[in-house]
């Protein structure tokens, strides 16, 4: 099977096709995938309100947010990153939900404040040390988005220059982008992030629109390599891998968000599944989908140990540590409802973590600015329970994803290999 072919019809054809069925088991099994297909239509329709919702609340939210940039909420409303934290690396994710609003919408208001964000974000070209790994997640939802809306040229211009960036950042010898900056000391030069992975998209979209293959060796290069250093034998991840940036030699990993070195921070697991999906969807490798499967496979094991609660923000916590990071399952969703097309169970789980998020952890009261909360920065900081701009980002992507309307940001435009 090549990758885009969806397995649930191959699956369904064989069990009709087969002769050894009797007529009374093949309407059984009729029934059973009927009722399967009928709880499936209803929970789309369910999520299908659930977006009108969240439109409904976020013009309203949209109204009295122009000229900001958010991160989180103080007492439900919104901070501003632009005021003194240009370089932020979740200073795309606003615009992005501005994009993906105007596109389901058509509603002028959405593209204003998206394109406000965007030119704001320019300043962020001429500091240099506000430039790292997180350029993806910077342009991609806001430059490149436009881009692809309307074929802006100084929006192309913008997801260039951030790509050239980012891939000035690749270090040969250990063939990974260096995460972060340091004073100048070199510190931080041997380092490499799991998160990155979800960068990558940057470097294939660059590729895309010039014909020059070298963000593309780029980003497959660090994904082999992330392959190799930051993917467990049990198919979890890795938060900070260590090299010596001189010889390439991967040193040791660093616990960096998660519980501890070792563990398995959620958001980290989220990244590497939807970063090697989008991988293995750009470049049509199977080693990268293969990858993408042991890291979902993984999560969902470790989903399953928490039946009926949140998706907590390491799944190696402590037992009786209840914090949760609902932007982990929001990211997840997106990574496993793409690996829903090779595998029903994928879709299925991320069914599982969208119904717990819209039925538990969304918030529809317009008196808010955020959607979903219980989100954290990282197990140690002291903002537990809080909101996150890029949790709501996906949660919206995911629930697009499922009802088709999803705007092709991180994921390849078309022709899925
Ligand atoms: N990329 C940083 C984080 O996931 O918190």
């Amino acid at each position: 099977m090549t990758l885009g072919q969806s397995c649930t019809s191959s699956k369904m054809m064989s069990v009709f096709s087969g002769s050894i069925f009797c007529p009374l088991a093949s309407i059984l099994i009729y029934g059973i995938i009927s009722f399967k297909i009928d709880i499936r239509k209803g929970k789309i329709m369910d999520i299908y309100e659930n977006l009108k919702s969240i439109e409904e609340k976020l013009r309203r939210v949209a109204e009295r947010s122009r000229g900001i940039i958010p991160y989180s909420t103080v007492d439900g409303r919104f901070d501003d990153t632009s005021k003194g934290g240009i370089c932020w690396w979740t200073n795309g994710f606003f615009g992005g939900m501005m994009w993906q609003m105007y596109h389901f919408t058509g509603e002028k208001l959405y593209r204003e404040l998206a394109e406000e964000i965007e030119e704001k974000l320019d300043e962020n070209f001429m500091i240099p040390s506000g430039m790292d790994h997180d350029s993806g997640f910077k342009w991609l939802p806001t430059a490149v988005a436009h881009y692809k809306t309307d074929g802006n040229g100084r929006s192309f211009d913008r997801g260039l220059i951030a790509a050239e960036n980012l891939a000035g950042r690749f270090n040969p010898n250990g063939s990974f982008i260096r995460a972060w900056n340091d004073s100048g000391d070199g510190s931080r030069a041997g380092t490499a992030i799991i998160d990155c992975m979800m960068n990558l998209p940057l470097l294939y979209w660059a590729t895309e629109v010039t014909n020059d293959p070298r963000f593309s060796q780029i980003a497959t290069r660090h994904a082999d390599m992330a392959m190799e250093h930051f993917i467990r034998e049990n198919g979890s991840a890795i938060h900070i891998g260590i090299f010596n940036p001189e010889t390439g030699e991967f040193l040791r990993s660093d616990g960096g968000q998660g519980y501890a070195t070792g563990s398995s921070w959620t958001r980290g697991q989220a990244w590497a599944l939807y970063g090697f999906t989008l991988s293995a969807l750009y470049t049509g490798e199977k080693k990268y989908l293969e990858t993408a499967k042991r890291v979902a496979d993984n999560f969902i094991f470790r989903m399953g140990e928490r039946t009926g609660m949140g998706i907590p923000v390491d799944f190696d916590q402590p037992d009786d540590c209840m914090r949760e990071d609902s932007s982990a399952a929001a990211i997840a969703a997106c990574g496993l409802l793409e690996l829903g097309r090779y595998d029903e169970k994928y879709h299925d789980a991320a069914i599982e973590l969208l119904e717990f998020l819209t039925e538990n952890r969304l918030s529809l009261d317009e008196d808010n600015d955020y959607l979903l909360w219980n989100c954290a920065d990282s197990f140690w900081s002291n903002r537990s329970q809080m909101t996150l701009i890029y949790a709501d980002y996906f949660l919206i992507e995911a629930l697009l994803k499922l009802v088709g309307k999803d705007f092709p940001v991180f994921r390849p435009t078309e022709g899925i290999q």
